[in-house]
């Protein structure tokens, strides 16, 4: 028991010596079997040094290594940026910001306030949207957690009923990607801040707004998708962002709520609710708190569908 503990102490730095490796690009640059001394040069960093990382990636089984080389293996394949499933941005969304948040997750319970708040001074979408480079790989991450979790969504909702349909706080444009690839004639069209959506290459098929969610949405559509959206606000905020999508839709239109449901699935969420009081004051709510939450608005709860192991649809009339 001694021994687990000493161990389960220092879990932790293997996840900071792959994500390391995510964000010195090692993975990308060892698709080919190179040598510690070759690869220092190409990406000028310290030989010694860097062996000790290239060691530590090949103990942890995260790379391949033939007498003095290295190369990638399946598994840190995936994290290169080339990588057509690549998960190199999911990989690095957990380090830096979110990493020093969590180290100070006492000041969140003490307070009750967010710790990335109080270290950055500013709300965490806030900061992004000041850091464009950070706003770019928090995206590209949330892009690939999407592009997996989003898969079988149209075909568990019947989209091909509607003329068009707004994916508010839509990101990138994954959930609409993979709608419109099953219902081609669907109007579809992606709401988000300016700066994300300035930067979206989504299908050109696909109709771009730009606007703030908590101002106003635009009235476009007869259905709302609101996917992981809701999970970043505490109840005051996620109300007027409720408000705002019931304003949007026509008499009989359809809410979309697409969240990792804390009472729907046996995948434990509470280190992930930990994660949303640190990043952003928020966590994970059951579906009766996001039902309550809707209906205090003037929603009308319909019915519910399970997208996946970790999320659910609860479907809404106005
Ligand atoms: C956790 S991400 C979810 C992205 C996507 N819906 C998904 O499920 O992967 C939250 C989204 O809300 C957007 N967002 C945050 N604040 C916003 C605001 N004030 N107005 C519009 N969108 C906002 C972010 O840019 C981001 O795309």
């Amino acid at each position: 028991m001694r021994d687990k503990l000493k161990s389960f102490f220092t879990e932790h730095w293997k996840y900071i010596a792959v994500s390391t490796a995510c964000k010195l690009n090692l993975f990308d640059n060892l698709q080919e079997s190179k040598t510690g001394k070759q690869l220092a040069k190409e990406l000028s960093l310290n030989e010694e040094k860097l062996l000790l990382l290239l060691n530590a990636l090949h103990n942890a089984d995260y790379l391949d290594k033939n007498g003095e080389s290295f190369k990638v293996n399946s598994f840190s394949d995936i994290l290169t940026e080339s990588n057509p499933e690549s998960l190199k941005y999911a990989c690095l969304n957990w380090s830096e910001e979110h990493l020093t948040a969590w180290q100070n997750l006492d000041y969140s319970i003490k307070t009750g306030n967010s710790s990335f708040e109080m270290l950055y001074e500013k709300p965490f979408f806030d900061y992004l949207n000041d850091n464009p480079e950070k706003l770019h790989a928090y995206h590209k991450a949330m892009y690939q957690y999407a592009k997996d979790d989003y898969k079988t969504l149209p075909d568990v909702i019947d989209f091909s009923k509607y003329k068009s349909i707004m994916d508010v706080g839509g990101g990138y444009g994954a959930v609409l990607e993979n709608i419109k690839a099953k219902n081609p004639n669907l109007e579809c069209i992606l709401f988000d801040l300016p700066k994300v959506i300035e930067k979206v290459t989504t299908h050109p098929d696909i109709m771009k707004i730009s606007g703030n969610f908590f101002e106003k949405i635009p009235s476009h559509s007869e259905a709302v998708v609101l996917s992981r959206v809701l999970h970043d606000w505490n109840d005051e905020k996620a109300s007027i962002i409720l408000t705002n999508c019931f304003e949007a839709l026509p008499i009989n239109g359809t809410l979309y709520l697409v969240e990792n449901c804390s009472d729907k699935i046996k995948i434990d969420l509470s280190l992930l609710s930990l994660n949303m009081t640190a990043i952003c004051e928020s966590y994970e709510r059951t579906s009766t708190q996001y039902i309550s939450l809707c209906k205090n608005v003037g929603f009308q709860f319909d019915s519910e569908t399970k997208l996946n192991d970790l999320q659910t649809i609860l479907n809404f009339k106005k």
